[in-house]
């Protein structure tokens, strides 16, 4: 009985059929009524038109016939229909149907000397039938749109429930776990979801493996090259050397982009201002030029070390693509914005779309000089999205980057930071 199929079957059986019977019955009533007159109108005109006909001498009754059939229009499709019935049963009899003025219909019939007539009634059916037929589909089509309309409603009910399903998927693309309740479909279909997501999962968990595992083990046959550069003369050791830097630098990226430090242990209550400003003079320790024009206290539920690894990725890209960093963090409208801007050159317009792809570079010609994997943008804008934020760039007039980290504030947490 928990199935949502048997409780459709069983409502859709039981509304079509209260439907059918509602209806019927109502017919019935209707035709029971045009029975019943048609009995009493109909007898009592017969008694009438035979009673004129009759005399009584004593306990006799006489019977009067008339010299001829009544005077009207011959009405030819009845009497065609009688005369074919009377030779059917071997009644040899001369019978027409004709009408009076009056529009009343009579039957005369041929016995012995002379004529009996009789008034009948017409031989289709009173106009109240069709009516009454009509009011019949009527209130079955009615009915049965009711019903319909109540199934496809409770049919789209069960529909929301997937497309609830649907949205509560976590940006990091995993699957929340649905609770097994229900009726007996959306249960499995639960139990189905939660089983893909399992699924899921672990396919991404052994993909970050594998990816992880690639940049570790690329790191024994790049030393052995390194020691192998050794070998070689001056200027070609030096180049290889760069090289090789390189590849170091993308595996160490490709590693940290699917290490934990990406995904985050967990979250927790951080006070945002602090962890820029820690990450900002981390970064200066390294000579790196950062200013910092004001940063509002707030605080955010978050991972701090994805987090900080994201805000470093875009510090350092403004250091060192723009030249120097300014860095401020605002509270407003309920979210912390973090603002990295820098006075270079920024990012061609048409490449801005592109930048937060995995190893863009917007100038080749920089590689040289700038080393990097072009994988920096690429990891803080998944870091932020897994949490919740967003990450955009825009280049500054007249010249610069501005990248923008927005990230809702931890209502919970704002009467602490404000005390
Ligand atoms: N502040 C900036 N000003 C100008 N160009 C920038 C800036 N930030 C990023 N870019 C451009 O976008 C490209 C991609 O940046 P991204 O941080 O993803 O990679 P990267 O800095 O080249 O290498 P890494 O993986 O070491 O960060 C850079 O190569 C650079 O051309
Ligand atoms: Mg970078």
């Amino acid at each position: 009985m928990n199935s949502i199929r048997i409780r459709f079957s069983l409502m859709l059986v039981g509304s079509v059929l209260c439907v059918v019977i509602l209806a019927s019955a109502v017919m019935s009533q209707m035709i029971l009524g045009l029975v019943e007159k048609d009995f009493r109108d109909g007898l009592t005109s017969r008694v009438a038109a035979f009673s004129n006909s009759i005399t009584f001498r004593g306990n006799d009754a006489v019977f009067h016939l008339q010299p001829a059939p009544i005077e009207g229009k011959l009405l030819e499709a009845p009497t065609k229909l009688l005369q074919e019935a009377f030779q059917k049963s071997q009644a040899n009899f001369d019978i027409f149907v004709k009408q009076t003025p009056d529009g009343q219909r009579w039957a005369s019939i041929k016995m012995g000397p002379g004529w009996l007539s009789w008034p009948i009634r017409e031989h289709a059916p009173p106009p109240e039938v069709w009516w009454g037929l009509a009011g019949w589909m009527v209130l079955i089509t009615v009915g049965v749109i009711g019903v319909a309309l109540t199934v496809a409603h409770q049919t789209t009910n069960q529909l929301k429930l997937l497309q609830s399903m649907a949205m509560s998927v976590g940006k990091d693309g995993v699957l929340p776990v649905l609770k097994e309740e229900g009726s007996i479909e959306i249960k499995a279909t639960a139990q189905a979801l939660n089983m893909m997501g399992a699924s899921l999962k672990k396919a991404m968990d052994s993909k970050i493996r594998l990816v992880a595992a690639a940049g570790h083990d690329l790191r024994t046959p790049m030393t052995r090259m390194r020691l192998r550069a050794e070998f070689l003369n001056e200027r070609e050791r030096e180049e290889w050397l760069h090289d090789l830097d390189e590849m170091d630098h993308i595996a160490d990226s490709a590693i940290q982009l699917v290490r934990e430090e990406t995904v985050g242990k967990g979250t927790e209550h951080v006070r945002l201002d602090e962890l820029v400003g820690d990450v900002c003079a981390e970064l200066a320790l390294i000579k790196m030029r950062v200013t910092i024009a004001g940063l509002d206290h707030s605080s955010v539920k978050i991972s701090p070390l994805a987090l900080k690894r994201a805000l470093r990725n875009l510090i350092i890209n403004a250091a060192t693509h723009g030249g120097g960093a300014i860095v401020s963090l605002r509270v407003h409208d309920r979210r912390a914005v973090v603002l990295i801007d820098d006075n270079g050159p920024g990012i061609p317009e048409q490449f801005l779309a592109s930048a937060f792809e995995p190893f863009f570079r917007a100038d080749p010609a920089r590689r040289q000089s700038i080393p990097g994997a072009g994988l920096g943008l690429a990891i803080a804008k998944e870091i932020v999205e897994r949490q919740g934020g967003t990450l955009e760039i825009e280049n500054r007039q007249p010249h610069g980057l501005r990248q923008t980290l927005s990230i809702e504030i931890d209502i919970a947490n704002v009467s602490s930071v404000a005390a």
